[in-house]
């Protein structure tokens, strides 16, 4: 078993920073180099978290740093090239959520990945979050009966600074959305795993409340999955006062409520729920999801976001966005893999 996974930081920006700092209590999980295509930022961040070397081109970076993984913390519309050049480059990949920006250059990437015997993760986290996997374990167990209703709501503030400071969170070239891509892909992600289907129908509306923006800082949406549940999403990034993300997931025997704040809990009525105790541990689910990609890369243990199963919540965000624009209901794109 090899020891230690060396990894390279790309994009030393805001989320990078979280990383870096629950990366000191993973095990096995060095940072070994970081790369930011603003020099200074790269230069800062090195310093701040002690990485050996600092690159201002990814491509000198994959050649030069000895890595064995890369974490991509980058704007969107690059993730799907950056991804490529990694593997190319025979690095395995951390990407953060949403695999790519658009649900088509996610299923040309992954049926890429298809001949490449290349491992490639994506940071949706909650999947990582105690209260939030046994949820999903106990509606794949069946424990709450068949779920015929999720209720999804993300009531989060940004400020201005949040576009000023990363323009590209405001393109829709760039971001490829808003609240709903960003934010709510997390939740949307966790109900969709949870019920181990994909949603079939999606009617969306959005709205730029307190911004000027191109993309939604408000989204509702409803959708139907293939085997009948709905799920409502009411997503926003401008909340006067930020609220603790809330599932309430309703099932024909009991239901559940899960909530983030002030630390992640699941309410249960009408049944009790099995355990389900995380496949790795740690405090934080960030700090769990990088241990799970480590136990991966080194040890082929399996990671729970695997870039294939990233692609369903892409369709629905897509769909939802689609429906939004026409003002009817519109037919999720069924993801088609070659094998
Ligand atoms: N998992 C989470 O909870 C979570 C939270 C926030 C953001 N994110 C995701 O993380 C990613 C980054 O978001 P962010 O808010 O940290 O953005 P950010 O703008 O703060 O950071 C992006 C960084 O990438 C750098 N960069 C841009 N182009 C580059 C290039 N070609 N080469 C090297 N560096 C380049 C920028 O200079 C910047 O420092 C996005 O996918 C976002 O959705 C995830």
């Amino acid at each position: 078993m090899k020891r230690r996974l060396r990894l390279g930081v790309v994009g030393c920006g805001e989320i990078a920073r979280y990383t870096a700092l629950l990366a000191r209590f993973v095990p096995r999980l060095v940072l070994s180099a970081c790369c930011d295509h603003n020099d200074e930022k790269a230069h800062r961040f090195a310093r701040q978290f002690r990485i050996p070397l600092a690159f201002t081109e990814v491509e000198e970076m994959l050649e030069t740093a000895g890595l064995d993984a890369v974490y991509l913390a980058l704007p969107h519309h690059l993730h799907a090239g950056m991804i490529r050049r990694a593997v190319e480059a025979g690095k395995a990949v951390l990407v953060e959520k949403p695999l790519t920006r658009t649900l088509s250059e996610g299923v040309a990437l992954v049926n890429w990945l298809a001949g490449q015997n290349a491992k490639v993760g994506v940071n949706y986290q909650y999947r990582y979050d105690a209260a939030a996997y046994r949820l999903a374990q106990a509606v794949r167990a069946g424990e709450l009966g068949r779920v015929f209703s999720i209720r999804i709501n993300v009531a989060w503030r940004r400020d201005e600074s949040y576009f000023r400071s990363a323009a590209w969170h405001s393109r829709l070239d760039q971001a490829g959305g808003g609240t709903l891509i960003t934010q709510a892909s997390h939740f949307l992600d966790l109900a969709l795993w949870a019920l181990g289907e994909e949603a079939q129908e999606a009617a969306g509306w959005t709205a730029t409340p307190r911004f000027d923006v191109e993309v939604e800082t408000l989204a509702e949406a409803i959708l139907q999955t293939e085997g009948g549940t709905l799920i409502s999403l009411t997503s926003t990034m401008a909340a006067a006062v930020e609220e603790a993300v809330r599932i309430e997931v309703y099932g024909e025997r009991g239901q559940a409520v899960y909530t983030d704040l002030p630390l992640p809990r699941l309410h249960v009525r009408g049944v009790r729920l099995g355990r389900h105790p995380l496949p790795v541990a740690g405090l934080h689910a960030l700090q769990r999801s990088l241990r799970g990609f480590v136990n991966w890369v080194l040890d082929d243990q399996p990671y729970l976001i695997p870039a294939e199963g990233a692609l369903v919540v892409l369709a629905a965000v897509e769909a939802v966005y689609r429906s939004a624009q026409s003002g009817r209901r519109e037919l999720v794109e069924k993801i088609r893999i070659a094998r």
